[in-house]
C-alpha cells in the first residue's frame, strides 16, 4: 500500500481545535474530519444517525451541528456522561455565569477542607502531594454545585486540571510518568491560573449549539432493544479495534476522581465488557471464554489458530482475544441490522491489527460478517497508515441494507 499516509487529519489530533470537540481527548477517538467526509459522501440526507461505539461523542456532536439527530451507545458510564455533557444546549443563564461561578470556586479554595483522595494505586506517582492537595480542594469547592449544567462544564475542567497537574505523558495511548517533575514550587496562585485559563477556553468553545437533539445512553451494543428496529438510516462508528488498548487504562484518572470506578475490580469488570478490552483479569478470563455466535469466517479460526501456536506464553490467550473481539463485533452487527431501515447503509472505521507475524484483517472479516447478517455492497477503503513501520491501516468499511 505504497503512498498510504499516517494522516493525523484524521485521528483525534485534528479535534483540538474545533470548539467542543477539544474539550477533552480521548487517545482512540477518530477525527470531526472523517465523520464530515462520511456524511458528504451520502447519497441522500441521514434523518437519525446510530452510533454505536459513541466514545466522546464525536460522530453525534458532527451530526447535532448538521442538524441531523442522532442516538448514540457507549458502554462506559463515564464517557455517556461526557459526551453527552459535550452535546448539551446550554442555556444563556448558564453561559453567562459560567466564568464568575469559576471565579467563586477559586475564591473558596484556599479555605475548604480537601475531599478523599481517590483511591488510585500509588496515587503520588500521579501527582505530587501539593497539586494533589489541591485538586481535592477545588473538587471539593466544584461538587458544592448545584446547578447541573454549570456542575458539567466544570467537571469537565476539572477532569482538564486533572490531566495538566499530573507527571503523566499523555503522548500516547499508553501513559507514562515524568518522575522528574518538580512540586515545590506549585502554589495555589498556579493551580488558579491554569483552572481558570482552562474555563476561559471552554467558554470561548461553548457558544456553537448544537442545532438537533441527541442522546447518549448507557447501553451495550451488542444487545440492542426491540424498540429500536428500523429507527435509523445510518449508522457511523469508529469500534473499538481488535489491538488490546484499554479505554478505561487511558480514562482511569478522570474515572477515579469522577468516582464512577473505586477499584481495579471495577475497572477491569469494566473492560471485560467492553469490546476488545484486556485490562487486568479480563486477560485471564479469556481463558474461559466460549463463542457467542456462528458468523465468524472460517479463515478467522486458522489465523487464530497460528496466532495460538506462537512461541509465547500468553499466544492461546491471545488467540481468543481476537476471536472474542470479532464474536462480540458480530453479536453487535446481528442486532444493528434490524435498526437500521432498508436502504440505510453503515460505515466503519476500524484498523487491522497483529499478532506474533500474524495480521488479523479486519476489513475484510468486517465485510464478511456484514454480509452474513444480511447487509449487502460492503466495501472498503483504506483510509490512514496508522504507524510508520508496520503495515497497520485504518479502513472504511460500508454496506448497504
Ligand atoms: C474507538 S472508541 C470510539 C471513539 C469515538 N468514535 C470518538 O471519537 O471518541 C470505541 C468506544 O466503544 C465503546 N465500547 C466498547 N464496547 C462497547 C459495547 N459493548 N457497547 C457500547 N460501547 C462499547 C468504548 O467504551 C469506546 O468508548
Amino acid at each position: 500500500m505504497d503512498g498510504i499516509k499516517q494522516n493525523s487529519q484524521l485521528t483525534f489530533k485534528y479535534n483540538k481545535s474545533f470548539g467542543r470537540h477539544g474539550w477533552l481527548r480521548l487517545t482512540p477517538a477518530y477525527s470531526v474530519k472523517m465523520v464530515e467526509q462520511i456524511l458528504s459522501e451520502l447519497d441522500y440526507l441521514p434523518e437519525c444517525v446510530f452510533e454505536p461505539f459513541s466514545g466522546t461523542g464525536t460522530t453525534e456532536l458532527v451530526c447535532a451541528n448538521r442538524n441531523i439527530p442522532a442516538i448514540a451507545y457507549d458502554i462506559n458510564p463515564f464517557l455517556v456522561w461526557f459526551a453527552n455533557a459535550k452535546c448539551s444546549v446550554y442555556s444563556t443563564d448558564v453561559i453567562e455565569h459560567f466564568l464568575a461561578s469559576a471565579k467563586d470556586i477559586i475564591t473558596a479554595v484556599s479555605g475548604i477542607s480537601p475531599c478523599d483522595y481517590p483511591p488510585m494505586y500509588n496515587i503520588e506517582r500521579w501527582w505530587h502531594s501539593r497539586q494533589l492537595n489541591y485538586l481535592a480542594r477545588i473538587k471539593a469547592a466544584i461538587w458544592k454545585e448545584k446547578n447541573n449544567q454549570l456542575f458539567d462544564l466544570l467537571k469537565i475542567v476539572f477532569c482538564r486540571l486533572v490531566i495538566a497537574l499530573s507527571n503523566v505523558a499523555f503522548n500516547h495511548v499508553s501513559t507514562s510518568f515524568d518522575d522528574s517533575k518538580d512540586n515545590c514550587e506549585f502554589t495555589d496562585n498556579d493551580g488558579n491560573n491554569l483552572f481558570l485559563s482552562i474555563c476561559e477556553m471552554i467558554a470561548n468553545t461553548i457558544s456553537e449549539q448544537p442545532k438537533a437533539h441527541v442522546i447518549i445512553e448507557n447501553k451495550d451494543s451488542r444487545y440492542i432493544p426491540a424498540e429500536m428496529t428500523g429507527k435509523f438510516d445510518t449508522l457511523i462508528t469508529s469500534p473499538p479495534y481488535p489491538n488490546r488498548i484499554s479505554y478505561i487504562r487511558e480514562l482511569r484518572p478522570y474515572m477515579y476522581w469522577l468516582d464512577y470506578i473505586n477499584t481495579p475490580d471495577d475497572a477491569s469488570d469494566l473492560d471485560w465488557r467492553t469490546i476488545g478490552g484486556t485490562w487486568g483479569s479480563a486477560t485471564s478470563k479469556l481463558s474461559m471464554w466460549e463463542k457467542k455466535t456462528d458468523l465468524l469466517p472460517d479463515y478467522l479460526f486458522d489465523i487464530a489458530e497460528s496466532i495460538s501456536a506462537a512461541d509465547n506464553k500468553s499466544a492461546g490467550l491471545m488467540a481468543n482475544y481476537v476471536l472474542k473481539y470479532f464474536d462480540d463485533i458480530a453479536m453487535h452487527m446481528k442486532a444493528a441490522y434490524d435498526t437500521i431501515k432498508d436502504g440505510g447503509t453503515v460505515h466503519y472505521i476500524v484498523g487491522n491489527s497483529n499478532f506474533y507475524g500474524n495480521t488479523v484483517p479486519s476489513d475484510e472479516i468486517y465485510k464478511s460478517i456484514l454480509s452474513t447478517v444480511g447487509f449487502t455492497n460492503e466495501k472498503s477503503v483504506v483510509v490512514r497508515k496508522r504507524n510508520c513501520n508496520k503495515a497497520l491501516y485504518e479502513y472504511w468499511i460500508s454496506a448497504k441494507k
